[in-house]
């Protein structure tokens, strides 16, 4: 705490990260609130403790300020699911489409897209879209999901996702119901529409967080990384949180520690990211109309 004062450091967490690291947080939060609150934070250094694109979005927005990765491991697969020469090749063929594109991407995809979106802000940005049809990439699940919420668009969609949300069965969701009956289930969109039709809320990380602490119920089922029900479980002692599934951990999410935060604040650890100049004005036309769509 203060180091992080001395070298002019702000530390921003998503929520998945571990309870330790959101205390010592100056922000914690959904990927979108991370990205609004990385256009507005005023100190030199950003230290982003969560995964790659999200430092990359930092940096984006922030071109000027060093932005460095706590941890120089901690990727999300899902974001380097889909090259640009792929998407590319899938535009020529529907040339009049949309191509809206989970904040899940790298840099580099982000550069052959239109808008970006969150989990929490995707419904309310592709409603606002004036083209009808619509490319999601790269999440065929969260695409799918807003397909049902936005019935008047045409949204065509591609083969990729989150391996951690994919893992999880109705049968888990069978499961988890007969060994806690009176628990509302939460699920997150990046789950399959098999799971989410199973579900009492589907929201982001924050809108699960949100949505369990204002509840009069007193019992949880948690779709979504497991240290959503370790933090819930913090904040809201009197209720009881439970996990969907065992198999709910992202270890890119949970390679960064307490530790590598020291480094990076520190200036001994972490990667600074960089980006070059074409790709951070090229990417940053779809995060800014993000901002100015889902706000
Ligand atoms: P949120 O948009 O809910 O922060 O989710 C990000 C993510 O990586 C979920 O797996
Ligand atoms: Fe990526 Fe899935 Fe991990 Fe989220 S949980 S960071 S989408 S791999």
């Amino acid at each position: 705490m203060r180091l992080k004062t001395e070298r002019d450091v702000c530390i921003l967490a998503h929520s998945y990260q571990s309870r330790e690291i959101i205390e010592i947080a100056d922000f914690s939060g959904d990927s979108y609130q991370l990205s609004v609150a990385a256009s507005t934070v005023p100190n030199k250094t950003v230290v982003m403790c969560g995964v790659r694109f999200m430092a990359e979005t930092v940096k984006i927005l922030s071109p000027q300020k060093t932005v460095i990765l706590a941890h120089p491991n901690a990727g999300c697969p899902m974001a380097e699911q889909m090259s640009v020469e792929y998407i590319n090749t899938v535009k020529r063929d529907c040339p009049d489409h949309a191509v809206v594109a989970y904040i899940n991407t790298t840099a580099a995809l982000k550069t052959v897209c239109d808008v970006c979106v969150t989990s929490s802000s995707a419904v309310k940005i592709v409603e606002k879209l004036p083209q009808k049809d619509i490319l999601f990439i790269p999440d065929c699940n969260l695409g799918a999901y807003v397909a049902a919420q936005c019935p008047d668009k045409n949204v065509k969609l591609l083969e990729g996702g989150c391996p951690v949300h994919v893992a999880v069965y109705v049968e888990d969701v069978r499961r988890a119901r007969a060994a806690h009956p009176d628990a509302l289930l939460l699920v997150h969109p990046e789950c399959t529409p098999q799971v989410l039709a199973q579900a009492d809320f589907v929201g982001s990380t924050s809108a699960i967080m949100d949505y369990a602490g204002a509840s009069h119920n007193d019992e949880f089922i948690i779709g979504t990384e497991m240290s959503i029900v370790q933090n819930l479980q913090y904040s809201h002692s009197y209720k009881k949180f439970y996990p969907l599934s065992h198999k709910l951990i992202c270890p890119d999410m949970r390679i960064t520690s307490l530790v590598h935060v020291l480094q990076a604040v520190q200036g001994t650890g972490g990667e600074a990211i960089e980006l070059d100049s074409t790709t951070i004005t090229e990417a940053r036309a779809c995060i800014d109309r993000m901002i100015e769509y889902g706000g």
